[in-house]
C-alpha cells in the first residue's frame, strides 16, 4: 500500500499514484479577487489529500495574456500575478509534498504566447539573425501544407503574417501562439533552461504540451517526426543527467502505433495518454457493446518495461475525436453533442456528469473502468463531486467553471462580487453549486465524492491496478467486458455491464477451478470457480472487481 504523508524514493513512482487535475484559478479564491490562486489551493489540500489522490497536476500558471487558458506563456520562470508569487508557488509544492503528494506542471515547449519577450525580440530582430531564429518564419505561407489545422473553428493557416517582422510566423495552435523552432539549438537550451529552473524548485514532472509538432518539415504532416524524437530524447537525457525520480508525460494526441514511439526504448517520456480509449469507453457506454474498448486495446502495442499509459475520462480541453474514424465520431457526436452548441474543433466540450445524463450507475461504471484498466488514473477536478458545465461560455470554458465548496455565494469558492469572477459559476438546476457541492457531498454518506474517496482508497491498495498485465476474456455476451489484471502474487477479475439493464454472463475460468473470488468492494466471498462456466449477474451498469486469491 503506497504510505501517506511522506514522497517515496521510488523511479517508478508514476505507476503508483492517481492523478487529479486542476487549474490554479479555478480552485480557491484566498483573497477574493475572483480569481484561484496558490495560497488558496494549499487551504484545500486537505480536501484533495482526503480524496486520496497522490499526485497533483497543475494547469500552466505562468505570467500569460491568458488567450489559450494560460497555454499561451509569456515568461516560463514566472507566476502570473494573479495566482499569488513565486514564494506561495513554492509553499504549495511543500506542502503538497509534506502530505505525500507529487506535483507535476506543464512544460508548453511547442509555442510561446506571442507576448513572450523571446517573440518580440524576434520580430524586431533582422530576418536571419539569431534572435529571429527562434521561431519558424517563412517569406510565404505555402511551406509545410500537408499539416493539418488543429483548432479549426478559429485558425484557417497555420501560418500568419507579422506586420513587424514582415515574414509570416508559424503556429499549430492560435495566431497568438506561434512555434519554437526546434531547428535551432539555442531554443532547446532556453527550454533546458526554464526545466531546470522548475526541478530545482522541486517539481516531480512535466507534462510535455503538444510534443508532437516540434519540428516541420516539407512533404510531411509535420507530426511526429523523427527530429523531434531527437529532441525529446535530448530532453530526457538532460533530465536524467541531474535530477532523479522525475516525470515526462506526453501529451501526443495520435494513434497508438504513433504514441509508442513518445516512449522510445525507455529513452523519451515515462509517461503518455492514451487518447484513442478515453472516447472508445463513451462508445461503448452507448452503444452497449465491449467492442471498441477491447478492439483499440488489442491495436496498443506492448510498451517498455518503465513506462506507463495515462488514462483519463475527461480533461480540460474538448472531449477530443481526432482519434476516431469518421463514422465513429458521427456516431459521437449524435450520442453525446446533439446540439451543435456543444461542439468544439474536433470535440465534444462537455463535463463527465452530463456526457453520462447524470447518471450515477454509468457514472460509478466509467470510473470503475478508469480505476482498473492498465495506466495511471487522471481525475478532472469537480468530476469527482459530479459538476456540470456550461457549453454557452465559449471555447473551453464550459468546463472550466469554478469548483462548487458549498451552496454560499459563488459556491464558496470565492467571496468577490459576482460580476468579478474569473468566470460565472455554475447555477442552473442540475448542476449548480446549490445542488452541487462539495459540503453537501460530505454531509451525504451515498454521495459521488464519498464513492470516489472509496474507490480510490480501494485501488491504492492492489499495485496490480497501476503495474498488472492486461487479459481480455470474452464470454458470448458482449454487453459485458471482462479482463483479468495480474501482478506477482495479485490477480484481479475486473467484470462490467456496459448496459442499461440487467444481464448475465458465462465467463470462462476453469484455470482458477477450486478458488473463490473475493468481490473487492464488499470483501465478500462469491461461489467456488469450478470446470463449468461461471456464471455472473449484473445490475444495469454493474461492476466488480474480484480478488483470486493464490
Ligand atoms: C494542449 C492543451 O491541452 C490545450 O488546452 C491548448 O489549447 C493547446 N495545447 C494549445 O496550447
Amino acid at each position: 500500500m503506497t504510505q501517506s504523508g511522506e514522497i517515496q524514493d521510488d523511479p517508478f513512482w508514476y505507476k503508483d499514484v492517481i492523478i487529479y487535475q486542476l487549474h490554479v484559478k479555478t480552485f480557491y479564491d484566498s483573497n477574493g479577487d475572483g480569481y484561484g490562486d496558490f495560497a488558496g489551493l494549499i487551504e484545500k489540500l486537505d480536501y484533495i489529500e482526503e480524496l486520496g489522490v497522490t499526485c497533483i497536476w497543475i494547469l500552466p500558471f505562468y505570467p500569460s495574456p491568458l488567450r489559450d487558458d494560460g497555454y499561451d506563456i509569456a515568461d516560463y520562470v514566472n507566476i502570473n500575478p494573479l495566482y499569488g508569487s513565486m514564494q506561495d508557488a513554492k509553499n504549495f509544492i511543500k506542502e503538497a509534498h509534506r502530505r505525500g503528494i507529487r506535483v507535476i506542471t506543464e512544460l508548453v515547449i511547442n509555442h510561446t504566447s506571442d507576448q513572450h519577450a523571446w517573440f518580440q525580440r524576434a520580430r524586431h530582430a533582422p530576418a536571419g539573425s539569431p534572435e529571429r531564429d527562434f521561431y519558424v518564419w517563412s517569406d510565404t505561407a505555402e511551406k509545410f501544407e500537408d499539416a493539418r489545422i488543429i483548432f479549426i473553428d478559429t485558425e484557417a493557416s497555420n501560418w500568419t503574417f507579422d506586420s513587424v517582422a514582415k515574414q509570416y510566423y508559424w503556429h499549430r495552435f492560435f495566431a497568438h501562439q506561434p512555434d519554437l523552432n526546434f531547428d535551432n539549438p539555442a531554443v532547446t537550451e532556453a527550454v533546458l533552461e526554464a526545466m531546470r529552473y522548475w526541478l530545482d524548485i522541486g517539481v516531480d514532472g512535466f507534462r510535455l504540451d503538444a510534443i508532437p509538432y516540434l519540428i516541420e518539415r516539407d512533404g510531411t504532416n509535420c507530426e511526429n517526426l523523427p527530429e523531434t524524437h531527437a529532441i525529446l530524447k535530448q530532453l530526457r537525457t538532460a533530465l536524467d543527467a541531474d535530477y532523479k525520480n522525475k516525470l515526462f508525460l506526453a501529451e501526443a494526441n495520435q494513434w497508438p502505433a504513433d504514441v509508442i514511439q513518445y516512449f522510445g526504448d525507455g529513452d523519451e517520456c515515462h509517461m503518455a495518454y492514451h487518447f484513442p480509449l478515453m472516447p472508445r469507453i463513451f462508445m461503448a457506454v452507448h452503444q452497449q457493446t465491449r467492442l471498441p474498448i477491447v478492439e483499440i486495446m488489442r491495436q496498443t502495442p506492448a510498451i517498455p518495461e518503465s513506462c506507463q499509459w495515462a488514462i483519463f475520462l475527461r480533461n480540460h480541453d474538448e472531449l477530443t475525436l481526432e482519434m476516431v474514424t469518421d463514422e465513429e465520431r458521427d456516431y459521437m457526436y449524435s450520442a453525446y453533442a446533439e446540439n451543435p452548441i456543444m461542439r468544439c474543433n474536433v470535440g465534444i466540450r462537455r463535463r463527465l456528469a452530463p456526457l453520462l445524463e447524470n447518471s450515477r450507475p454509468r457514472i460509478e461504471l466509467v470510473n470503475g473502468l478508469l480505476f482498473s484498466f492498465p495506466g495511471t488514473p487522471i481525475v478532472y477536478y469537480g468530476d469527482e463531486i459530479g459538476m456540470g458545465d456550461n457549453v454557452y461560455l465559449g471555447d473551453r470554458n464550459g468546463v472550466r467553471t469554478p469548483m462548487q465548496w458549498s451552496s454560499d455565494r459563488n459556491g464558496g469558492f470565492s467571496k468577490a462580487q459576482f460580476a468579478q469572477l474569473y468566470s460565472p459559476p455554475l447555477m442552473d438546476a442540475v448542476s449548480g453549486y446549490q445542488v452541487v457541492n462539495v459540503e453537501g457531498q460530505l454531509m451525504d454518506k451515498s454521495s459521488l465524492l464519498r464513492w470516489m474517496r472509496r474507490i480510490i482508497r480501494l485501488r491504492k491498495q492492489y499495485k496490480v491496478f497501476g503495474r498488472g498485465t492486461l487479459e481480455f476474456i470474452e464470454p458470448a455476451n458482449r454487453k459485458i467486458l471482462a479482463y483479468v489484471r495480474q501482478y506477482e502474487s495479485q490477480t484481479v477479475l475486473c467484470v462490467a455491464n456496459l448496459s442499461w439493464s440487467p444481464q448475465s454472463a458465462e465467463l470462462e475460468l476453469s484455470r482458477w477451478a477450486g478458488k473463490t473470488p473475493i468481490e473487492m468492494f464488499g470483501m465478500e466471498a462469491f461461489h467456488e470457480i469450478d470446470e463449468t462456466p461461471y456464471v455472473v449477474t449484473f445490475a444495469p451498469y454493474g461492476f466488480y472487481w474480484f480478488l483470486i486469491e493464490k
